[in-house]
């Protein structure tokens, strides 16, 4: 028996024990507090080898996991969709499971909307996404170069620029037509959400920032709580070792480490536990299984009301994925607040 036999059988005796809470969404939808994440680590690198991820997606599903977070643009959707096909109509239902992609920013186009959200549903090997968010609130220019960049590194931006609120009526479209449950946006800042939130027709389900302990996004919290829009935390443990963050790494604060201790867990457990106890989506990413496992026993401990206050204290407003390569757009979101 391999090692990863062995593993997966241990985890097929513990995952139906598994509580899994979810939020619900404006849709009335259930969404899972808690997603794999398969993105790419650094904006523009990618997998050397899908690989990983497809294995990762089938351990994620037999640990309990029932929510994918995947996008366009981290070129990973085909070996996502392997794994589920693999998975739906024996380990799951389709039902039970919950599939997000995102719309890229080359793809901000309206007459481009439709094809490559088509796409993302071929290469999943889907008929529906459960949820389908727009990447980021700038406009690249046209095409299949997932990065275009001029001499200078900078992105080339789509001429003429294409207004958010034109793409995201394009995306009103994919839910008229049932192939998208519900729609959201990512990285979008207060304001750029409460934009959408008064001009759609369909409001935003979602939206997906980055956030962990030294980024905490309070005011965007509140404001998506009033607004009835759940936020998901991308790098919910602040990528470990990634040069945005200068090595820190949150799950090795001081304080994170003695709250973990209190409560027999790990650093990390504890980070993404905090997360969910204020109601937050989380989608770590690990091609780990025993990590997998790790990041899915959160739910079987709380944290006290000082110690989530203690882990909120932390913030530092650092963030690790900035899209500085188009900085200077009056859309670039990182000048608002969050
Ligand atoms: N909307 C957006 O713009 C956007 C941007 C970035 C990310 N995302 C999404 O969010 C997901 C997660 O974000 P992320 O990948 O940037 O960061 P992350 O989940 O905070 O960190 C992932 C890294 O942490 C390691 N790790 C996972 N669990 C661990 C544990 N329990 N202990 C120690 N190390 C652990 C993983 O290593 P191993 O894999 O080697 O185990 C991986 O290198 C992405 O995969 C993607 O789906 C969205």
């Amino acid at each position: 028996m391999t090692r990863l036999t062995s593993f997966l059988r241990y985890i097929s005796r513990h995952a139906p024990t598994m509580a899994r809470p979810a939020a619900t969404l404006r849709t009335g939808a259930q969404m899972p507090l808690l997603g794999l994440g398969t993105g790419p680590g650094s904006v523009g690198s990618w997998q050397t080898s899908t690989e990983p991820i497809y294995e990762a997606v089938k351990v994620a599903i037999d640990t309990g996991y029932r929510h994918i977070d995947t996008a366009e643009s981290y070129a990973d959707e085909k070996a996502v969709g392997k794994a589920l096909q693999e998975k739906i109509g024996s380990a799951v239902e389709r039902k039970d499971m919950f599939i997000t992609s995102k719309l890229w920013n080359t793809r901000h186009h309206p007459d481009d909307v439709l094809p490559a959200c088509q796409r993302s549903l071929t290469d999943l090997g889907l008929d529906y996404l459960d949820l389908y968010l727009m990447h980021f609130p700038v406009a690249w220019t046209r095409g299949d170069v997932y990065y275009p960049k001029d001499d200078n590194g900078r992105a080339i931006l789509c001429t003429p620029d294409v207004p958010f609120m034109d793409t995201w009526k394009a995306m009103e479209n994919l839910v008229d037509a049932g192939l998208v449950k519900a729609i959201g946006v990512s990285n979008f800042n207060i304001s750029q959400m409460e934009e959408v939130l008064t001009n759609g027709r369909i409001k935003p389900a979602v939206n997906q920032v980055e956030s962990h302990p030294y980024l905490v996004c309070s005011k965007l919290l509140k404001c998506a709580a009033e607004n009835d829009v759940v936020i998901t935390a991308y790098s919910p443990l602040g990528r470990p070792g990634e040069a945005g963050l200068h090595g820190v790494t949150p799950f090795k604060d001081p304080k994170v480490i003695s709250i973990a201790e209190k409560h027999n867990k790990t650093p990390a457990q504890v980070c993404l536990r905090w997360q969910v106890q204020r109601g937050v989506v989380i989608v770590p990413k690990s091609v780990t299984p025993a990590r997998i496992l790790e990041n899915s026993q959160i739910f079987d401990f709380e944290l006290s009301a000082e110690e989530m206050e203690t882990i909120s204290g932390l913030n530092k407003d650092a963030r690790i994925v900035k899209f500085g390569m188009c900085d200077d757009h009056p859309q670039w979101p990182f000048n608002g607040a969050f």
